[in-house]
């Protein structure tokens, strides 16, 4: 059946209550825009025909956020201006092939969202409309349901409601499964008589009443999965919830999490059971983790692939990845594509930039080393510089095996410095070194013992 269920995404408003440049469906939570936490719940209930209605600053956006929530392809209309939800979908329809069956229609500022509520909102499709609603504290800025008797007889927004319809706690969610055809003879009939001076969605449902159309409640279970974000203080408590969420996701899946209400992670990181995450850490954009590593506290990840019985403590990796029984930190910066290898240690204010460390290789205590590759056990010593760049342009260092690297030592680069070889402490290497070769001075000279 949901084979041929189509949605339509509504997420073309200015969100003029963010006070932002950034459009709101575009602002993130857990490392992900708004609008694709909607995609993706539609895309896990199997409704993958969706058009999104959008202004002309989310539009470019749109086929990229549809892709990474699992859509094959997307499709975006333009509202300008933006006269209201239902005119929003009322553009949407002008655009779509005419069909029999259920329409959803989502808010895009739903990112709370889940697939079950999607589900129950089609199971219960067929009628003129499946209408969504949860009950929520108050006060609320939802729209009311107002009901006589059991049945639905219209919504009204908190702004044009009166007194008593204030009172009332059943809130409309901003998801419905309409019967597409009966949703296009409402939808051209709709005023915008209301504070606004907009074409309310909403009033679908009072045309419905007055043709004795069917409306179906259908009650969320949980109406923190419905909350809307239309300002920042909302945005945080939706990142919060968010957050939670994720977690327990992964501690489900058998990770540690030591602190979760300091533990920042995004949907789609891999991380495998028996891993521990200190708090005050954050783990984003893809990152793997393997098995017994342990991660945090106060740990950035972005885009690191990290092995198994890793120890990565008050650090930074990014873009990198770090080999399996390594140790990184405290205060490491790993970044540019590094690649470190199998029981790598790396400490102490050292920051590792596109480089590829060997297996073994050691850098504790402050020091740079950049565009460098460095063989099997070499320790580079405190203080050690690689001047990769001459004022122009980056260039290589490369270090061989069982190298000693003297503190304070700078190789400027491009530089080859070959197996076994050791400079002594405060070296300036200004040109190759033999496999072997001592050296000591600035600039470096073979080392003569007197
Ligand atoms: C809307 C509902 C309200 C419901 C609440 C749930 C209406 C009239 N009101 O109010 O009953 O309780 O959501 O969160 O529908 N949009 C467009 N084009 C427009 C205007 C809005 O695409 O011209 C989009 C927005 O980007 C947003 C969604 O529609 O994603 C809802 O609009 P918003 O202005 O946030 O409506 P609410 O006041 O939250
Ligand atoms: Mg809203």
């Amino acid at each position: 059946m949901s084979a041929h269920v189509r949605a339509v995404v509504l997420a073309a408003g200015k969100g003029t209550r963010m006070n932002s440049v950034r459009p709101k469906v575009l602002h993130e939570l857990c490392g992900r825009p708004m609008l694709w936490f909607v995609l993706r719940a539609l895309h896990e209930a199997g409704v993958d025909d969706v058009t999104v209605v959008t202004n002309a600053e989310v539009a470019p956006h749109v086929e990229s956020i549809a892709k990474l929530a699992g859509h094959a392809s997307s499709c975006a209309v333009l509202q300008e201006p933006q006269l209201g939800t239902g005119h929003a979908v009322q553009i949407a329809l002008a655009q779509m092939e005419p069909r029999e069956g259920t329409l959803l229609v989502l808010n895009g500022d739903m990112p709370l969202v889940e697939v079950d509520l999607v589900r129950s909102a089609m199971a219960r499709a067929g009628n003129a409309l499946a209408l969504v609603t949860a009950r929520m504290p108050l006060p609320s800025a939802f729209g009311r349901i107002v009901r006589r008797g059991e049945h639905v007889q219209k919504i009204v927004e908190a702004r044009d409601a009166d007194e008593d319809e204030l009172l009332i706690d059943e809130m409309n969610a901003g998801l419905y499964a309409y019967d597409e055809s009966k949703l296009r003879s409402a939808i051209s009939e709709l005023r915008n008589e209301n504070s606004q001076g907009e074409y309310y969605l909403t009033d679908t449902i009072g045309n419905f009443r007055g043709r004795s159309e069917t409306i179906v409640p259908v009650l969320a279970r949980d109406y923190r999965s419905v909350l809307g974000v239309n300002d920042r203080v909302e945005l945080a408590a939706a990142s919060a919830l968010l957050r939670a969420r994720i977690c327990e996701h992964y501690m489900r899946t058998g990770v540690t999490l030591v602190d979760p209400s300091s533990t920042y992670l995004e949907p789609g990181l891999q991380i495998a059971a028996d891993v521990t995450i200190l708090p005050n850490t954050a783990i984003g954009r893809g990152s793997s983790i393997g098995a017994h590593s342990e991660i945090g506290p106060n740990t950035r990840l972005q885009n690191a692939r990290i092995g198994e019985h890793v120890v990565i403590c008050d650090s930074v990796v990014i873009d990198s990845a770090v080999g399996d029984l390594a140790r990184v930190g405290p205060f490491v910066h790993i970044r540019g594509g590094a690649e470190l290898g199998t029981g790598v240690r790396i400490g102490n204010f050292v920051e590792v930039k596109k480089s590829v460390l060997a297996p073994g290789v050691k850098a504790n205590h402050l020091a740079y080393v950049g565009d460098s590759t460095v063989g099997k056990r070499t320790n580079i010593g405190a203080g050690t510089i690689t001047a990769n760049f001459d004022g122009t342009k980056k260039n290589p260092t490369t270090i061989g095996e069982d190298v000693s690297i003297g503190s304070n030592s700078t190789l400027i680069a491009p530089v080859t410095i070959g197996d076994r070889a050791l400079t002594g402490a405060g070296s300036v290497v200004t040109r190759d070194i033999a496999a072997g070769e001592r050296v000591v001075g600035n600039p470096a000279r073979p080392f003569v013992k007197k």
